[in-house]
C-alpha cells in the first residue's frame, strides 16, 4: 500500500492548460484520499479545461489562479515554501519552456521558482511536440536543476495521433510521489551517538563563555540517521533546535564536562559516533556561586582545558566502531584536518572552511570535504545541511 506514505504530506499541485487537466481532478481526489494536504495553483488556460470550483471542492482549499486579484496579492512564496513536494500535472510544452528558462508570468511559474522542495513534472503534449529537440532540451535542463520528470505514457493522443506524450495516469503519479517518501531503512538496527551544538562554560550564575554554533549540522545528521532507521542518541548543547523524530533520544547538556559524561556513558553500546559539537576547549577555572561584581580596573579570568571528548572516544574505540569528527578551519585547512584525523583516531573527518561562502555555524548550507583514514578525499559542492547530512550518512555506510 504505497499510498500510506503520503499521509500528512503537503502537496502543491500545479495545473496548466492541456486537455489532460481534467485528470488533475482524479489526481487531487487520490491524493486527498491518501491523507495528503493538497493545495492547487493553476494557469489561466488551465481554467478552460477544468474549473477551479471542481478542484476547490475536491481539495477543500481555495485555488490560486492569479498572482494578484487586483485587490490582493496571492503569496506564491508562502505556498512554495509550505510544500513538501510540488507536482506539475499536466505540464504543457509551453510551461516546460518557461520553467526551464526562469520565465515567471503566472501563478504556476512564480510558485515553481519560489519552491524549495523537490519538484515533479508530468508533461502532457502531442507526440511531435514531445520529440521536438527544443522540448527535449528543456526536459534535460529541468533534470539538471534536480527536477524529476514523470515519464509520459504512450497511446492515442487528443490530436488523434498515436505515440508518446500522454500525461502519466493519476494512479502512476501517486505511486511516483509515494516512492519519493519511502525512506530506505539502511541504518536499521544501528545505534549511533551524535554530539551537536555549542557548549556554555559558566563563569557565575549569569555569565558563560560560549560559541556561535547553532547545532543545525549535528541535528540534521541525527534526523537523517533516525529517518533511515538508526536509534540515535543526540547529546545536544544549548541550541534552539528541538528534533522530534521518535528514533532520537535527546540528552540536553550545557557544558563540555556534561557532554563528556553523557558521551562516554553512551558510546560503548554504539556502532558509531559523530562528533559534530563545537565543544569549548577551555572553561573558566573557577566558578563563582554568586554573580561577579564589577570593580575598578581589568578582570582576568583563568581558563582550564576541558576534556577532549572525541579523543577520549578515539582511544576507547573498539574494533568495528566508527568515529567521525569535524574540523572547522580558517587556514591550512587540509593540513589541520589531517592532523586531527590522526590525533583523535577518527575513521573520517568532515572539514569545512570558514573561507567558503555559505559554510559555517549559522547558515542553512555547508560545503564539506571528507578525509578518510585510508587517505581517500572527497570534495562536495555547497549544499543544504540536510543534503550534507545524507552525504555523511552514506560515507559511514561506505566504510
Ligand atoms: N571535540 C570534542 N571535544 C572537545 C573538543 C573538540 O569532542 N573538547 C571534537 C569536535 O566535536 C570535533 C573535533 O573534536 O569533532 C574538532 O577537533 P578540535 O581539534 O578540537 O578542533 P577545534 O576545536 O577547532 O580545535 P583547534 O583549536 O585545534 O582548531
Amino acid at each position: 500500500m504505497a499510498n500510506t506514505f503520503l499521509k500528512g504530506k503537503r502537496i502543491l499541485l500545479g495545473i496548466t492548460g492541456s486537455i489532460a487537466a481534467y485528470k488533475a481532478a482524479f489526481l487531487t481526489r487520490l491524493l486527498v484520499k491518501s491523507g495528503a494536504e493538497v493545495r492547487i495553483v493553476m494557469t489561466g488556460s488551465a481554467k478552460d479545461f477544468i474549473t477551479p470550483l471542481t478542484l476547490s471542492t475536491l481539495s477543500k482549499q481555495a485555488i490560486l489562479t492569479d498572482v494578484s486579484t487586483g485587490e490582493a496579492w496571492n503569496n506564491h512564496v508562502e505556498i512554495g515554501l509550505w510544500a513538501d513536494v510540488m507536482v506539475i500535472a499536466p505540464c504543457t510544452a509551453n510551461t516546460l519552456a518557461k520553467l526551464a528558462n526562469g520565465l515567471c508570468d503566472n501563478m504556476v511559474s512564480a510558485t515553481y521558482l519560489s519552491a524549495r522542495c523537490p519538484v515533479f513534472i508530468a508533461p502532457a503534449m502531442d507526440v511531435d511536440m514531445w520529440h521536438h529537440p527544443s522540448t527535449q532540451s528543456n526536459i534535460n535542463k529541468l533534470k539538471s536543476y534536480g527536477n524529476e520528470i514523470i515519464p509520459v505514457g504512450v497511446g492515442e493522443l487528443a490530436s488523434g495521433l498515436e505515440g508518446e506524450g500522454r500525461m502519466a495516469e493519476p494512479e502512476d503519479i501517486v505511486t511516483f510521489l509515494s516512492n519519493h517518501f519511502i525512506q530506505k531503512q539502511d541504518f536499521g538496527g544501528k545505534e549511533i551517538l551524535v554530539t551537536a551544538g555549542p557548549t556554555f562554560e559558566a563563569l557565575d550564575p549569569v555569565r558563560f563563555i560560549g560559541n556561535h554554533s547553532s547545532g543545525k549540522m549535528g541535528v540534521s545528521i541525527a534526523e537523517e540517521l533516525a529517518e533511515r532507521g538508526a536509534k540515535v542518541h543526540l547529546v545536544l548543547g544549548p541550541s534552539k533546535l528541538t528534533p522530534a523524530h521518535p528514533n532520537i533520544e535527546l540528552t540536553r547538556i550545557m557544558s563540555a564536562e556534561e557532554m563528556y559524561q553523557a558521551a562516554v556513558g553512551i558510546f560503548p553500546n554504539c556502532h558509531a559516533a559523530i562528533m559534530a559539537a563545537a565543544v569549548a576547549d577551555y572553561r573558566p577555572k573557577d566558578f563563582s556561586d554568586v554573580k561577579i561584581k564589577k570593580k575598578e580596573g581589568d578582570l582576568f579570568i583563568e581558563l582550564a582545558r576541558t576534556k577532549d571528548i572525541a579523543a577520549n572516544l578515539g582511544q576507547s574505540k573498539k574494533n568495528g566502531q566508527i568515529l567521525v569528527g569535524f574540523a572547522l578551519e580558517t587556514n591550512n585547512e587540509l593540513e589541520n584536518a589531517k592532523r586531527k584525523l590522526k590525533k583523535k583516531n577518527f575513521d573520517f573527518i568532515v572539514l569545512n572552511s570558514l573561507r567558503d561562502k555559505g559554510a559555517g555555524f549559522k547558515s542553512d548550507t555547508n560545503k564539506i570535504t571528507i578525509l578518510r583514514k585510508d587517505n581517500i578525499i572527497r570534495k562536495f559542492e555547497l549544499k543544504s545541511k540536510k543534503e550534507v547530512a545524507k552525504d555523511i550518512a552514506n560515507e559511514i555506510l561506505d566504510i
